[in-house]
């Protein structure tokens, strides 16, 4: 017999009891998909606090002790030992690559990393200056239409393609909503150049594809520079059942393009509650202005009666410790020895973590740094224009949301997402 857990409604005395089903890691659930059939009434959860919307065999969080795992390991050890092309493989597949299948999946991704000329004429149809995270969306989606009868549902290599195609051209994609947004040229991307290393150069290079080169004559694109965003690629690449792959799950369960459901999780995703957190955080750090502004500002986090809030601080799973934040917080201490950084929003962001990590009202409420604190001062650190830090969230989290999807695709009696409402109107 399965374990249960029993409801009563008090109105009638009756009592109804629903399945536990265990996880392999993490809390577990109770089965209600028959209350509503077995007592009338709807669950009412809002915000989704307490809500397993699926199952899932990617990514796993334990929020309570920080931890991180992608397909079992650890965020900790993929960060330090491994690229990011090797953690794309690794959650579309279940399995880390062999050096020759990370040379192919590698190759691949370069050869796909060009758009068709149709799609580039599409940046041209929006007003000069859009956010790169409007346009991205628009182009994200317009990418069905050129693939549009290449899908076999059936057939797993359909799946394979159709990920690794949009994994690729993601990086082209938000370098030409960047170039575009500045009035700049748009410059395609190298094939000789790794995955990282091509997204910064086509951010950067001049018409014609050079690169300025440093006066001491340095390469135009640091090691450590490609090897600091391919670590926030990799720290971003999944994050379980979020609020934009819930929305690309939603879009999904409803049979449209996979490509419009990635569309729909990078709008999701640019809200600042979400992903748009990390461009906010360095907005927020220049409106605090200076070292000695911050006391004023934290005294407006803490104020109920102030709408303010703390740019990059909190997070609805983790009570501890986000352990991407650790990571980057090292990422960070590494980059101001390396390239000798010592800039004012820095000095500002270390005395905001020092007093929040200290403060009664973030230590009782749980409110530790979160990812986007961090890469928000990293990104400035690399020169990455502000507009750009959610499009970089949204190239590291493309695999999740295509990963997810399949997952979501090749599920077992996977229904169509329709919650019901609690009605309060006439
Ligand atoms: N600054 C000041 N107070 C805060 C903050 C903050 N950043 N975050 C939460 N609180 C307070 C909040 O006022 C509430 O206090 P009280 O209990 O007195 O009413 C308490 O902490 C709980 O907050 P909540 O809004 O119920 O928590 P939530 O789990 O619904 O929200 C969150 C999580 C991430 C939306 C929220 O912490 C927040 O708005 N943080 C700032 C934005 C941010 O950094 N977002 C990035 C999240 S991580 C990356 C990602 O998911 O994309």
């Amino acid at each position: 017999m399965n374990d249960t857990v029993t409801i009563t409604d008090n109105r009638t005395g009756k009592s109804y009891d629903f399945d536990i089903l265990d996880g392999t890691r993490g809390p577990s659930v109770v089965n209600i998909s028959s209350f509503y059939t077995d007592t009338g009434m709807f669950t009412y959860d809002n915000g989704y606090t307490s809500t397993a919307s699926c199952n899932s065999s990617i990514t796993f969080i334990d929020g309570a002790k920080g931890e991180l795992r992608y397909r079992g390991i650890e965020i900790e050890e993929l960060a330090e030992k491994k690229s990011y092309l090797e953690v794309c493989f690794l959650l579309l597949n279940d399995t880390l690559p062999t050096k020759e299948q990370t040379k192919e999946f590698d190759l691949e991704l370069r050869h796909r990393s060009f758009l068709q000329e149709g799609l580039t004429n599409l940046f041209h149809a929006f007003p000069s200056g859009s956010h790169p995270m409007a346009t991205l969306s628009a182009a994200t989606a317009a990418l069905s239409t050129f693939h549009f009868n290449h899908l076999d549902m059936s057939n797993e290599s359909e799946y394979q393609t159709m990920a690794r195609r949009i994994i690729a051209k993601m990086p082209t994609l938000a370098a030409f909503a960047y170039r575009y947004s500045i009035g700049a040229c748009f410059i395609q991307p190298d094939i000789s150049k790794s995955y990282t290393e091509n997204f910064l150069y086509m951010m950067r290079a001049y018409p014609g594809g050079k690169m300025h080169m440093d006066m001491d004559g340095q390469r135009a694109i640091k090691e450590i520079e490609i090897k600091a965003l391919d670590t926030i690629f990799t720290l971003h690449a999944d994050h379980e059942q979020n609020a934009s792959t819930t929305s690309v799950r939603n879009v999904a369960s409803t049979g449209a393009h996979p490509y419009v459901a990635i569309s729909a999780g990078v709008s999701a995703l640019w809200g600042r509650a979400h992903g748009g957190a990390n461009e906010s955080v360095i907005k927020q750090l220049e409106m605090i202005g200076s070292v000695e502004n911050v006391d004023a500002f934290i005294a407006r986090a803490k104020d109920p009666d102030d709408e303010f809030r703390l740019m990059g601080f909190g997070h609805r799973v983790y009570k501890n410790f986000d352990p991407r934040a650790k990571v980057l917080k090292s990422l960070q201490v590494q980059l101001q020895d390396e390239l000798n950084l010592d800039s004012n929003l820095m000095k500002i962001a270390n005395r905001i973590e020092e007093i929040a990590l200290n403060d009664e009202y973030f230590v009782s409420r749980k409110l530790y740094p979160n990812i986007d604190f961090y890469s928000g001062v990293i990104l400035t650190a690399l020169k990455i224009p502000t507009s750009m830090f959610t499009p970089i969230f949204v190239i590291g989290r493309t695999v999740g949301w295509i990963t997810q999807w399949i997952e979501f695709k090749k599920g077992k009696g996977m229904k169509i997402a329709r919650p019901r409402q609690l009605y309060l109107g006439k």
